[in-house]
């Protein structure tokens, strides 16, 4: 299937390994152009040699996506490079703090946000004018399953997760009529080099990472980035003109609240 994006142009943040790194390679299979970002530079440098390889047109930006001047110069070097900015790919995320909110400070909650929320929100605010003006723009937040039903790491973990959801539905809602589509997708656990759950696997025993399988993953396995690059790519497609407001889950079966 032809998604109808060739020539387009995407941010992807969080992009030199796992879920960014793997969106960024599913949208340079549709011949988008890519603006990547990560903190480590040389890390980001590699994961551009490779979408370069795949074909894509790239530029990679070191940028924090919890500083807003940060984000402000990512944006400008995606228009200096290709004129303009079609789809934005919110990926940064991730735990602050350790637990419950006994166990969580103010500042820990206050960085969950930043780095799962208010970053995300920063960089749509930048996208939409011309987004809107062009009456066509894509924006796609990773979410997680644990933005929809209990679970994850930490509190500041799930409640920032779930507010981007909320974020996602609001902006879909403003932004519809402009031809701008704003979806989240929610991930379970997705298994990679240099990863939280390659981490969990290589500090747990044998025993200890079997049963969180058996308990927790139906596949009996844990998921793997290619299908959520593939997510990420359609839902910011031509072909997926009709959704807009949705939160997909991908996750093996993992989550229980939704059927
Ligand atoms: N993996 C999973 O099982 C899973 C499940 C559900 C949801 N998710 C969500 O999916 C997204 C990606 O997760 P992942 O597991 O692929 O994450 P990851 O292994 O932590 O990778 C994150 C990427 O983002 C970059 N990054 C981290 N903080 C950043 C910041 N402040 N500014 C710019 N770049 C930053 C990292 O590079 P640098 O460190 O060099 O900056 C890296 O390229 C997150 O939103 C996460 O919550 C993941």
């Amino acid at each position: 299937m032809d998604l109808g994006i060739t020539g387009r142009v995407a941010i992807v943040t969080g992009a030199s390994r796992g879920l960014g790194r793997q969106a960024a390679l599913s949208l340079a299979g549709e011949g988008v152009s890519l603006v990547v970002c990560a903190r480590g530079v040389e890390r980001l440098e590699e994961t551009a040699l490779e979408l370069r390889a795949a074909g894509a047109e790239v530029v990679a930006v070191e940028a924090d996506a919890t500083v807003t001047a940060d984000l402000e110069r990512l944006f400008a070097a995606a228009v200096a490079a290709f004129g303009q900015v079609d789809i934005v790919v919110n990926n940064v995320g991730g735990r602050s703090g350790n637990g419950g909110l006994e166990a969580t400070s103010d500042a820990e909650l206050e960085r969950a946000f930043d780095l799962n929320v208010i970053g995300a929100l920063r960089l749509i605010r930048l996208a939409i004018p011309g987004m809107r003006e062009r009456r066509w723009g894509r924006v796609v937040n990773i979410a997680s399953i644990f933005g929809r039903e209990h679970g994850g790491p930490t509190i500041g973990y799930m409640t920032a997760k779930a507010a981007l959801i909320a974020a996602t539905k609001h902006l879909a809602l403003e932004l519809a009529r402009d031809g701008i589509l704003v979806n989240s997708v929610a991930p379970g656990s997705i298994l990679f080099p240099g990863g939280s759950w390659d981490r969990f696997v290589m500090t747990q025993t044998p025993e200890a990472v079997e049963a969180f399988i058996q308990t927790n993953l139906p596949m009996g396995r844990f998921g793997w980035p290619e299908p959520v690059g593939d997510l990420v790519a359609y839902l910011s497609s031509e072909r997926a003109g009709l959704i807009a407001g949705a939160c997909i889950n991908i996750d093996g079966g993992q989550s229980h609240s939704l059927f």
